[in-house]
């Protein structure tokens, strides 16, 4: 058995963490951190956790955090994750770490000051951190101390767009990425737009032009495709609590067929268990609770349409997490997961 410790064990990923290592096979949960005062109990800050796991959460003390674990899981917002990745590593040449923030996922340190308007507390990681996308990444996750988790959005996206860039299938120009979400991908700290009144029984785009997960997008298919691509990225908000639908709309080099464009994602995912190319339209209901894409392509009017379905908090989160701990771990990529 492994120790496990979680940074920000009060948040909706972290929940969603917790519920997944409980019933992973060789993963012990020891450390639970939040700013709360009191030490509350897990139970009375995620009450379907009663009976289940029997810890107190504690204020994030890195000491504690590296007494007690082998690998942390930093569930905090950017920034104050990369603050606490660098005093982890720092504190401990033994400790592995998955950090959920979009920290270390942006290989260009001003890029990422830019779209995050803030200045990076652990510059020397960026650039050198794998992207924990498993499916395109694993011989890097395998080999890494510290992975930086995929967004939510751009997971969707790029196990989408990926395979027909890198078989030259897509053209990298004019790519339209169209994303909706259920609610829980903007955290659970209360926000105006958040609020039940605000968004239930409503569906709205927001940050057109503007999203932080379009340069992280961008990067990742421009390594896939070889060369710069050029896209166009829309996310909207969906009254429901969680799930990513992503409709994307790519032209193909060329003249290409339904059967050529499946047949290519099925063989990009031949071995990747979390990836099932569908015949049929899937809807975010299909992946549910799980750490599933489910993904399908149509050919419209000379363009290629591709739909792609994830939990937002599953294969667009801690899922994710799990399966990089795994590869990182050199167990079965699936424990736990399945
Ligand atoms: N939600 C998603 O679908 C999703 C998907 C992919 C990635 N992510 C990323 O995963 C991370 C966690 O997301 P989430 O949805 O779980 O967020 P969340 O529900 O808002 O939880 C974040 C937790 O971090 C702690 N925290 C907040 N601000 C902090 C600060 N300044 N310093 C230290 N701790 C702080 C809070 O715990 P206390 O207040 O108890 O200390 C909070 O419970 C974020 O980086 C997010 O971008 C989220």
């Amino acid at each position: 058995m492994i120790r496990a410790a979680i940074l920000g064990a009060t948040g909706y990923t972290a929940y969603e963490l917790i519920k997944l290592l409980l019933r992973h096979p060789h993963v012990e949960i020891r450390c639970l951190t939040s700013r709360q005062e009191d030490s509350p109990h897990v139970s009375t800050v995620h009450p379907s956790l009663t009976g289940l796991l029997d810890l107190r959460l504690t204020q994030p003390d890195v000491q504690q955090v590296v007494d007690l674990s082998d690998i942390v899981f930093s569930c905090l917002p950017h920034a104050a994750s990369a603050e606490s990745v660098a005093e982890i590593l720092a504190a401990s040449d033994r400790i592995k770490m998955v950090d959920f923030s979009a920290d270390y996922r942006l290989t260009d340190l001003a890029v990422y000051e830019h779209w995050y308007g803030v200045t990076h507390p652990d510059p020397q990681r960026v650039g050198v951190t794998p992207y924990g996308l498993g499916e395109w990444f694993a011989d890097s996750i395998q080999e890494a101390r510290l992975v930086a988790n995929p967004g939510c959005y751009p997971t969707s996206a790029i196990l989408a767009i990926g395979p027909l860039l890198k078989a030259g299938i897509a053209s990298p120009q004019d790519i339209v990425i169209d994303s909706k979400s259920g609610v829980s991908g903007a955290g659970r700290s209360p926000k105006l737009t958040t609020l039940f009144p605000e968004c239930n029984e409503s569906f709205s785009a927001y940050g057109v032009g503007q999203h932080r997960h379009t340069p992280e997008i961008e990067q990742v298919l421009s390594t896939l495709a070889g060369e710069n691509v050029d896209l166009i990225f829309t996310p909207h908000l969906v009254p429901m609590d969680r799930g990513i639908l992503t409709t994307a709309y790519v032209r193909p080099k060329g003249s290409v067929t339904q059967e050529a464009v499946m047949a290519e994602l099925r063989k990009a995912y031949e071995g990747s268990p979390f990836v099932q190319v569908v015949d049929h339209l899937p809807a975010t209901k299909h992946v549910s609770g799980t750490n599933f894409c489910h993904l399908t392509a149509r050919i419209v009017n000379q363009r290629i349409v591709l739909i792609s379905c994830i939990d937002n908090l599953i294969k667009g989160a801690s899922g994710a997490a799990v399966q990089n701990m795994n590869l990182m771990f050199g167990w079965d990529m699936t424990l736990g997961l399945l």
